[in-house]
C-alpha cells in the first residue's frame, strides 16, 4: 500500500496550500493511505533527516525565489533520502515566471533517489505584495489542483514499482540558468540581499507571531524589531503579523516591487507536467 504526504517549505501558507489539498486528493482519488504533511518551513524542521521508501508518495514543494529553488533551503534538500519513494515536484510562484525552479527542484529529488511521477508550477500571490496575483491560489487553482491529483492518481494507481517512473521533463533549462536579478530601467543590478523588515513599535503587541513564523529563526524573540540572522524577505513575517506593524522601507525594494506590480499584470495559469 502506498502512503501519500505533502512536504513543502512555505512562507505565506501558498505553497502549503497546493501541496496540501494535491497530497490530499491524490490519496483519496487512488484508494492509498494519507500521512501527516512534513513543513519545513522551521529552522528545527531542516534539522531532521527524513528517509522515504517505494511505498511512499511525496508531493513535495517550494516556492520559486529569483527563478529557483530557494538556495539556503539546499543544505537540507542534500539531506534527504528517497529510497526509491515517488515524488511529485510543485513550485509555487508570484506571477512573473518559474524559470528553472521546477527543473531544478526535479533534479535534486531525482538525485536524492527519488522517481518523480509529475510535476507542477502554480501561481501564488507574489511574497512582496498584495496586488501581484493577489488571493491566489484562488478557487480556479485549487480546482486544477484537484484535476492534476486525479490525473496524477490514474498515473500511480495499480503501479508496484516505481522505478518505472521519471524524470519527468518540465519546462526550464538544464543545467539551470543563473538565479535571476532584479535591475533598475538603467540595467543597473538592484541587491536586496541585505534588506530587512522594520518594526512599527506603536503597533506591535509583542504577539509573537512573527518570531515563530520566520523560517530563518531571525527575529529576536524579545524584540521584533532587531532581525539578527539572514533575512530571505519571505515576508512570512510582514503578511501574519495581525497589527501590520512590519513593513520594508528599502527603495530598492519597493521599486522592484512596483516594476512586478507593473510589469505581469496579466494572470498566469498552472502549468501541469505528466
Ligand atoms: C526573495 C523572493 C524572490 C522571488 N522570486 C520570484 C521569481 O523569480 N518569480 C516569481 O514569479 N515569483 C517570485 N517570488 C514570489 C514567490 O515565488 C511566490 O509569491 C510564492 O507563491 C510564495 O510562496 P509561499 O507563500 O509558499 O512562501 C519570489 C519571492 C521571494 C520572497
Ligand atoms: S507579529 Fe506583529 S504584533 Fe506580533 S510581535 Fe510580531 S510585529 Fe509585534
Ligand atoms: S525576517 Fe525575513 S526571513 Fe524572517 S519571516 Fe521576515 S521576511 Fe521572512
Amino acid at each position: 500500500m502506498i502512503t501519500v504526504r505533502g512536504m513543502y517549505f512555505s512562507g505565506t501558507g501558498t505553497t502549503k496550500k497546493v501541496v496540501s489539498a494535491v497530497a490530499e486528493e491524490i490519496a483519496r482519488r487512488a484508494g492509498f493511505a494519507k500521512a501527516e504533511d512534513i513543513d519545513f518551513t522551521p529552522l528545527r524542521a531542516r534539522d531532521e533527516i527524513y528517509t522515504f521508501g517505494p511505498e511512499d508518495l511525496v508531493v513535495f514543494g517550494v516556492p520559486v525565489i529569483a527563478g529557483r529553488v530557494p538556495n539556503v533551503l539546499l543544505p537540507f534538500l542534500q539531506t534527504l533520502e528517497g529510497g526509491g519513494a515517488m515524488a511529485v515536484p510543485v513550485v509555487l510562484y508570484g506571477n512573473r515566471n518559474f524559470d528553472d525552479a521546477l527543473v531544478e527542484l526535479r533534479n535534486i529529488l531525482e538525485e536524492r533517489g527519488f522517481h518523480t511521477v509529475a510535476a507542477a508550477a502554480f501561481i501564488g500571490e507574489h511574497s512582496f505584495s498584495r496586488k501581484l496575483a493577489a488571493g491566489r491560489p484562488d478557487a480556479k487553482d485549487m480546482e486544477i489542483a484537484a484535476e492534476f491529483a486525479g490525473k496524477v492518481a490514474d498515473k500511480v494507481r495499480g503501479s508496484v514499482k516505481t522505478p518505472a517512473f521519471g524524470p519527468v521533463a518540465v519546462d526550464g533549462e538544464d543545467p539551470p540558468r543563473p538565479y535571476y536579478q532584479p535591475r533598475d530601467r538603467k540595467g543597473t543590478p538592484i541587491n536586496i540581499l541585505k534588506v530587512k523588515p522594520r518594526l512599527d513599535e506603536a503597533k506591535c503587541t509583542g504577539c509573537g507571531i512573527c518570531v515563530a513564523a520566520c523560517p530563518m529563526g531571525s527575529i529576536h524573540e524579545e524584540a521584533p524589531g532587531v532581525v539578527d540572522g539572514i533575512c530571505i524577505k519571505c515576508c512570512g513575517c510582514e503578511k501574519k503579523c495581525p497589527e501590520g506593524a512590519l513593513y520594508f522601507d528599502d527603495p530598492g525594494y519597493i521599486y522592484h516591487r512596483e516594476e512586478l506590480e507593473l510589469g505581469y499584470p496579466d494572470r498566469k495559469e498552472p502549468k501541469l507536467f505528466f
